[in-house]
C-alpha cells in the first residue's frame, strides 16, 4: 500500500451549506457582457452537477477497502462538498435556463456521456478520470483565488458560488489521487487519462459555448473575441496558467500535494467576508 503523502494527512475537508441568490437577475452574459467567456463557465456549469456525481460514485466504489481512517474521514468531506457543489450548480443552472439558454438541454447531453463512461471504463479507470478532473478544478481553482479581481467582472452570485466552489476543490484535491494511489496506483494510467479527459472536456465545453450561442442567435463582436483571448490566452491568461499546472501532472511520482495552494485557502473567510457570509452550516 502506498502511503499518503505527509501534507495530506493534516487536510480537514468541511462541506459547507451555502445561501446563494440564484433569483437575482443576471445579465444575459454575466463576465463583462462577453459572451465567450460567460459561456465558458456557463459551460462548466452544466457539467459540474453530473460531473461531479459521477467523482462520487468513482470514489465511493473503493471507499469499503480503505483502511485508513483519515483518508475515510476525507473521502466523507469529499463527498459531502461534492454533493453540495452539484445542488449549487444545479440552482446557477436553471437560473441561466430562464433567461432562454438551452441549460436543459446541455445537462442532458452530459447525462448520457456519464452514463457511457460509467458502463465502457472499469473502475480503475473511473477513479483516474476522476483524479484527472480534481487536478484541473484545483488549478482552475487556484487562479480564481490567486486573481479573485477577475471575477468582479461577473454578476455577484455567481462571483460567489465560484469562490466557494474554489476553496472548498483546493481542500479536496487530493483525495481522489489518494485513493488512486491506494486502490490502483497505475502511472501510466493515470497519465494517459488525464490527455483524454483533457481533449475531451475541452471539445465538450467548445461545443456547449457553440449552443448556447446558436439559441442566442449570437456571434460575438469584435470586442468579445479580443477581451476573450486576453482572457485566456494573454499573460496571466486562466488557460495559459492551467496548462503550466496540467503539465505538472505528468511527472512520475507526482501528488497534487506538490502544488503548495494552501496559503490561497487559509482565512478564505477573512478575505471574501461577503461569500463566507452566505455559510449556514
Ligand atoms: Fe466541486
Ligand atoms: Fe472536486
Amino acid at each position: 500500500m502506498t502511503e499518503q503523502n505527509n501534507k495530506t494527512q493534516s487536510v480537514s475537508i468541511k462541506p459547507r451549506r451555502m445561501a446563494f441568490d440564484t433569483d437575482a437577475p443576471m445579465r444575459r452574459y454575466t463576465f463583462d457582457d462577453n459572451s465567450l467567456i460567460s459561456t465558458f463557465f456557463y459551460a462548466l456549469s452544466a457539467m459540474f452537477p453530473d460531473g461531479e456525481r459521477f467523482f462520487i460514485h468513482s470514489v465511493r466504489h473503493f471507499q469499503k477497502d480503505i483502511d485508513d481512517p483519515v483518508l475515510q474521514a476525507q473521502i466523507k468531506g469529499f463527498i459531502g462538498q461534492e454533493a453540495h457543489h452539484g445542488h449549487s450548480h444545479e440552482s446557477l443552472n436553471r437560473a441561466i435556463g430562464n433567461m432562454g439558454f438551452p441549460m436543459a438541454g446541455l445537462v442532458e447531453h452530459m447525462q448520457k456521456r456519464v452514463a457511457f463512461l460509467k458502463r465502457a471504463f472499469g473502475p480503475d479507470r473511473q477513479l483516474a478520470l476522476t483524479a484527472a478532473m480534481e487536478h484541473f478544478t484545483a488549478a482552475l481553482a487556484e487562479y480564481l483565488l490567486k486573481y479573485p479581481e477577475i471575477l468582479d467582472k461577473t454578476d455577484d452570485t455567481i462571483r460567489k458560488m465560484l469562490i466557494w466552489h474554489a476553496v472548498e476543490e483546493i481542500e479536496h484535491k487530493a483525495v481522489a489521487f489518494d485513493v488512486y494511489r491506494q486502490k490502483v496506483n497505475n502511472e501510466f494510467m493515470r497519465k494517459r487519462v488525464m490527455v483524454i479527459a483533457m481533449i475531451s472536456l475541452f471539445a465538450r465545453i467548445g461545443y456547449y459555448q457553440f449552443r448556447l450561442l446558436k439559441a442566442d442567435g449570437h456571434f460575438p463582436r469584435w470586442r468579445e473575441w479580443t477581451g476573450a483571448w486576453r482572457f485566456f490566452w494573454g499573460k496571466q491568461g486562466i488557460l495559459r496558467e492551467n496548462i503550466r499546472s496540467l503539465r505538472k501532472y505528468f511527472r512520475t511520482g507526482f501528488h497534487p500535494m506538490d502544488i503548495d495552494q494552501q496559503a490561497l485557502i487559509e482565512h478564505w473567510q477573512e478575505r471574501h467576508p461577503d461569500v463566507a457570509a452566505l455559510q449556514t452550516q
